[in-house]
């Protein structure tokens, strides 16, 4: 004989956990099941282990879809001031580091622990290690299959997140059971992602790796029918296989394969006019001039990749090396040839097609009773807590509704 609840929530991470403590403090009955040993792993190393809970600035434009409006009525209904309000109330202290981005001062662990004590209130039940092997709809709801018997509820939702980061979990456990009841999913694909380069012109940017600065950095087209255009302002890291860091994170997810990346590593200054302009008043080598604006070792990559010499005397080169220097230094397009895939991404893009859900409840239009929340859908924020709070709001949408 099958267990009975209101509700089976399958996957106890961000989302799961808040849509759990919601739908059980309004008095279902709400059992939470999750196939890890360990609760919540991606929460524990979000944020480098203080988990960067929210962001002050979340809207809907911080955020990918296929329809960049489906957002809109969940975030507005639960914000990131309500999420503030609920850490404040469980005493975790908290600061922001940058643009709106907020972390805890001590550990993730404590949102973790937080959102324990709100499935307690709710009286939320855990079947945990626990692995559902398939959900099949009866005439009263849904059966779940699991390895620990079977679970009946009258209402299931999927909040089972992306492909990301394999090894602490991550399962297409939401995109299989989206397909078997008949509901389009949006191809996945890696997003807050280094991005990979090799081949002759990556060579001289080779043994950078380790150099940081803050660029500007674009990619995509603002016209044609869903196009994609990103543009950020943050630092970029140089890595044995490429690019990462902030700015590449956040590029990444507007990214299409095949197409270029273009960076301004001096968004503050033109270079090929400074250097046009100081040709007669300076006896500096090109190397020491460049290194008075940019890391030493990021000047000799741009110099050889521009077939210069670094001892070169500004005052020898022709204004047309020099603009090509320029161009090189503040718009510099290379195509990465690749990411470093789900192993290092931090989120997955697509998931369940935004059309088949209600934007109001999360529910499944052609399937009564079963909701898919948090990054199983194709909704995705930008680097820096807009994910979170995606999964926060997601799941009171959907706990609220149930
Ligand atoms: P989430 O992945 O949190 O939870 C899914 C749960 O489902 C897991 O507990 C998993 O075990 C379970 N599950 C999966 N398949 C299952 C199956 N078949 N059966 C049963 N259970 C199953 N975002 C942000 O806003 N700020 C940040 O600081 C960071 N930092 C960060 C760092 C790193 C390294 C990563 C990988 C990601 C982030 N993120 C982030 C992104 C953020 O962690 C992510 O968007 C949310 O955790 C998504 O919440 P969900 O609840 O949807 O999925």
């Amino acid at each position: 004989m099958a267990e009975q609840f209101d509700v089976a929530v399958i996957g106890a991470g961000a989302a799961g956990m808040m849509c759990a403590s919601v739908a059980g403090q309004r008095g279902l009955r709400v059992v939470l099941v999750d196939h890890a040993s360990k609760l919540a792993e991606k929460i524990r190393i979000s944020g480098g282990g203080r988990c960067n809970f929210t962001n002050v600035n979340a809207g809907p434009a911080n955020y990918l879809s296929g329809n960049p409006h489906f957002c809109k009525s969940a975030l507005s209904r639960y914000t990131a001031q309500d999420f503030i309000s609920l850490v404040k109330s469980y005493r975790i202290a908290y600061h922001e580091k940058h643009k709106g981005q907020l972390f805890c001062d001590n550990s993730a662990e404590q949102i973790i622990a937080m959102l324990q004590a709100e499935c307690a209130k709710g009286r939320v039940q855990w079947r945990m290690p626990c692995k559902v092997a398939g959900v099949d709809q009866t005439a009263t709801g849904f059966v779940l299959h699991t390895d620990g018997g079977e679970i009946a509820a009258k209402s299931v939702v999927v909040a089972t997140g992306g492909l990301s980061i394999p090894k602490i979990g991550a399962t297409d456990f939401a995109f299989r059971l989206a397909k078997k009841f008949g509901l389009e999913v949006v191809e996945p694909r890696p997003g807050l992602v280094p991005l990979t380069f090799h081949g002759p012109d990556w060579t001289p940017f080779v043994p950078l790796a380790g150099v940081a600065l803050e660029v500007d950095v674009e990619t995509g087209s603002r016209k044609g029918k869903g196009a994609r255009y990103g543009h950020f302002r943050e630092d970029l890291l140089f890595t044995h296989r490429g690019l990462s860091g902030p700015a590449i994170l956040q590029i990444s997810s507007f990214w299409t394969p095949g197409t270029p990346i273009s960076l301004n590593l001096l968004p503050e200054l033109d270079l090929a006019a400074e250097l046009i302009e100081h040709k007669s008043s300076t006896k500096k080598h090109l190397h020491n001039l460049l290194a008075q604006w940019m890391p030493a070792r990021l000047a000799d990559g741009l110099i050889s990749a521009a077939g210069l010499q670094p001892d070169a005397r500004l005052a020898d080169l022709p204004d047309a090396r020099l603009r090509a220097l320029g161009a090189a230094a503040n718009a510099w397009s290379i195509v990465p040839d690749g990411s470093e895939g789900y192993r290092k991404a931090e989120v997955t893009l697509g998931g369940v097609a935004t059309r088949e859900l209600s934007q109001q409840s999360m529910m499944a239009q052609k399937v009564h009773g079963l909701y898919f929340i948090g990054e199983a859908v194709d909704v995705t924020g930008w680097l820096g807590g807009y994910n979170f709070q995606w999964a926060w709001a997601s799941g009171v949408a959907a706990g609220q509704a149930l």
